[in-house]
């Protein structure tokens, strides 16, 4: 099965409006020549729409770092499925650790969350992973089955292959600290095997990318893993000239 890798950069909260559109100017003479790869950038929400005109017509993309499972209502400080729409925005990242951590995001809000993003047009990038005392106690798989399969639950069957899924250690996030291609196949195979559990025709045509300290040495390796379709990349994302090297690391060999 060929997938198309992805490889996406998550801000996180790092760059001005101005700042991101001084990066975008040094990334795109840098990947426009890449073929096979599409390129994700994640901003802040005020940067979204300044980057989605600045990167119309090329191969970057622009996601959210987030979004709420309502369409509207009463929740002071969120944004909602339809708002990022509206900007042209083509996806989201969802459920990432920090959120999770730090902003009390639940398995049970994603599983609204999911189908809420589908629905709208938006490309869910699902992010899963364990934390360094889970893989210390076996625990791995458990979480990574809880993760996924409560985030998928209420997904509709026939959308499964639109959602990317991102397999990020916690302990490998933001340490430099970079899960070995052997731990991030296996952890990523095992992943790919709960998409087919129920849904064993989409699971080949899922993306499952590798996020934690991904740095431009290194990525070839883990890219040639037979699972690993690409990567969410944090700090190195913040650079242009890194992250187009990431970028060309995942073009798929001839
Ligand atoms: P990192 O972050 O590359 O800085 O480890 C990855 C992520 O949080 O998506």
């Amino acid at each position: 099965m060929n997938r198309t890798p992805l490889v996406a950069g998550n801000w996180k909260m790092h760059k001005t409006i101005a700042e991101a559109e001084e990066y975008i100017q040094a990334l795109l003479p840098r990947v426009s020549d890449v073929d096979g790869v599409e390129v994700g950038i994640c901003p802040s929400y005020l940067s979204l729409q300044p980057l989605v005109d600045s990167t119309r017509g090329s191969r970057v993309a622009i996601y959210a770092q987030n979004m709420h499972e309502a369409e509207h209502g009463a929740y002071t400080g969120e944004v909602s499925a339809p708002m990022l729409v509206e900007v042209d925005v083509h996806g989201v990242v969802l459920g990432h650790s920090e959120r999770r951590q730090y902003f009390g995001e639940t398995d049970r809000a994603l599983a609204a969350k999911v189908p809420a993003a589908l629905a709208a047009g938006l490309q869910p990038i699902l992010c899963v992973g364990e934390t360094e005392d889970e893989r210390e106690a076996g625990d791995t798989e458990r979480k990574l089955r809880h993760q996924v399969q409560e985030a998928l639950a209420r997904a509709p069957d026939d959308r499964i292959p639109d959602v990317v899924i991102a397999y990020e250690p916690i302990w490998a996030i933001g340490t430099g600290i970079v899960a070995t291609p052997d731990q991030a196949q296996e952890a990523i195979a095992f992943v790919r095997a709960l998409v087919a559990g129920r849904w064993p025709e989409q699971s080949e045509r899922v993306r499952i990318l590798y996020g934690g300290s991904v740095k431009p040495e290194g990525a070839g390796d883990l890219i040639a893993q037979p699972d690993i379709d690409g990567f969410l990349v944090g700090g190195a994302s913040l650079d242009p000239e890194a992250f187009a090297a990431i970028v060309r690391a995942a073009v798929p060999a001839p």
